[in-house]
């Protein structure tokens, strides 16, 4: 019997991604392939990538380059290393990627992976490259398997919905992912009850849009909160958390959620982008400064200790200083615990890409200091929780020999020693240490 076929999986930008990857892994794995940790030596050479700002989509070439090497070196040894693009620059760059770069064999977007180890197969076949750009009308995730029924990391991801239809005016994703579609409650239940049956205990929903989660046509009375009530019934399953949320909506029933549901936890991710209407106007957010601050009121009316995360963008076209201060005063009212912040880079196809231009030096003055307030705020809220008791979800070994990390209702990363028997439960932990993206711990033991 000959060795199986090595696959080497690159994963860049989103959870969405890593969630893709790990079913595109799967399938292929089912098809005979073992996952490696490295390049090196790889048959197929999957890069799975990212195309919100212009430095990650410039990533995918230069790793391109380094890949030619390997290549070569495996065609030396008479074998064939074939390199597949997938993800959001596959889909916004389609054969674009094969004239650029002749050696990728295979183009393919995000609602085509079901049919990936087909296109290898053909390509394969024919040494020509395949590529798949379209948006077809099943599920792909019905085409796509489970990884192994193995035990599995504590904490997992479930993409509930996909694509987009609020185009703000600086994003890709209503172009790379598509209009907005839902999955169906039942599918993602019984996925849910799967995932709790190999040993997770939390589960993130996924969507680029999640909250706008509406079921799917035949169960299109599903909501969000809806479907994290009915998550939450589920034995064995303690957390539950879902990322990116609009802030328009935020509905009533998924506020009140966060009041009601006990493993819903205490963290919410609410990009805002500006804090200035005539920036958010012009970035079709379709919201106000004072809408987004009032959400967050309503939140915290409803789960006081929640934990608030923002996204940012400084140097939108037309974003002048006095724009700018709106953000910062946003950020000194809302108080965040965790943020994300970029310069606006402009993106082929999107209505803002082609308007007049902040200088890079005012954008990147900017960025500077809306993360100095960021940071300051994130280290007020990690030391805020020194002689806290935090319920931890123990994940992995920590760095040091007896030391485990796991996570904070807040999404904090904790550290503590204790027993590695403890992996998947959750322990009560006095904070004894802050760093800004780490807390330390002293096991509670009753
Ligand atoms: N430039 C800079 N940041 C962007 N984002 C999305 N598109 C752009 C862009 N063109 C940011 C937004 C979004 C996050 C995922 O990435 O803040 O919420
Ligand atoms: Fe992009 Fe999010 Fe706006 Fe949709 S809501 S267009 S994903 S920034």
């Amino acid at each position: 019997m000959s060795d199986p076929k090595k696959l080497f999986i690159k994963t860049y930008g989103c959870q969405m991604n890593v969630y893709d990857s790990e079913r595109m892994g799967a399938a292929l794995v089912a098809g005979g392939y073992v996952e490696t940790d490295t390049a090196d030596d790889a048959d197929l050479v999957i890069l799975n990538t990212c195309h919100i700002r212009e430095k990650a989509a410039e990533k995918v070439y230069s790793d391109l380059g380094r890949l030619r090497p390997l290549r070569q070196a495996k065609a030396a040894g008479g074998g064939k290393m074939t390199i597949a693009v997938a993800g959001c620059v596959a889909q916004a760059e389609g054969a674009e990627i094969v004239r650029r770069q002749p050696m990728v064999d295979l183009v393919v977007g995000p609602q085509a992976y079901h049919r990936l180890p087909a296109m290898v197969a053909r390509s394969t076949a024919s040494g020509v490259a395949e590529i798949d750009t379209e948006f077809p009308a099943e599920d792909k995730f019905d085409h796509l398997p489970q990884p192994p029924k193995a035990q599995r990391a504590p904490a997992a991801f479930l993409t509930v919905q996909e694509g987009c239809d609020k185009f703000c005016a600086f994003c890709v994703v209503p172009y790379t992912r598509g209009s907005e579609v839902s999955r169906p409650a039942a599918k993602l239940l019984s996925e849910a009850r799967d995932l709790v049956s190999r040993g997770v205990a939390e589960i993130t929903l996924l969507g680029q849009n999640v909250n706008a989660y509406h079921g799917a046509a035949f169960d299109s009375d599903w909501s969000l909160a809806r479907l994290i009530r009915a998550l939450a019934e589920i034995d064995g399953l303690e957390r539950i958390r879902y990322t990116t949320s609009h802030p328009n909506d935020m509905t009533d029933d998924l506020i009140a959620a966060h009041g009601e549901v006990a493993k819903l936890m205490p963290y919410l991710h609410l990009p805002v982008q500006s804090g200035s209407d005539r920036v958010l106007a012009a970035m079709n957010r379709r919201h106000t400064a004072e809408n987004y601050i009032r959400v967050i009121e309503r939140v915290r009316a409803a789960r006081p200790d929640i934990a608030i995360s923002g996204d940012f963008i400084t140097g939108f076209p037309g974003e002048t200083e006095v724009d700018f201060q709106a953000t910062l005063a946003l950020v000194r009212e809302v108080r965040y615990a965790q943020s994300y912040s970029f310069k606006y880079s402009p993106r082929p196809g999107t209505p803002a890409a082609t308007a007049e231009q902040v200088p890079e030096a005012a954008k990147a003055d900017r960025l500077a200091r809306l993360q100095t307030l960021l940071t300051e705020q994130q280290a007020a809220f990690q030391s805020d929780c020194i002689g806290r008791t935090l319920a931890v979800l123990i994940e992995k070994p920590g760095r040091h020999p007896g030391q485990m990390v796991g996570r904070s209702p807040y999404l904090q990363a904790v550290h503590l020693d204790c027993d590695p028997g403890s992996t998947g439960k959750i322990v009560d932990a006095v904070i004894i240490g802050a760093a800004t993206n780490s807390l330390s711990g002293r096991l509670v033991t009753t």
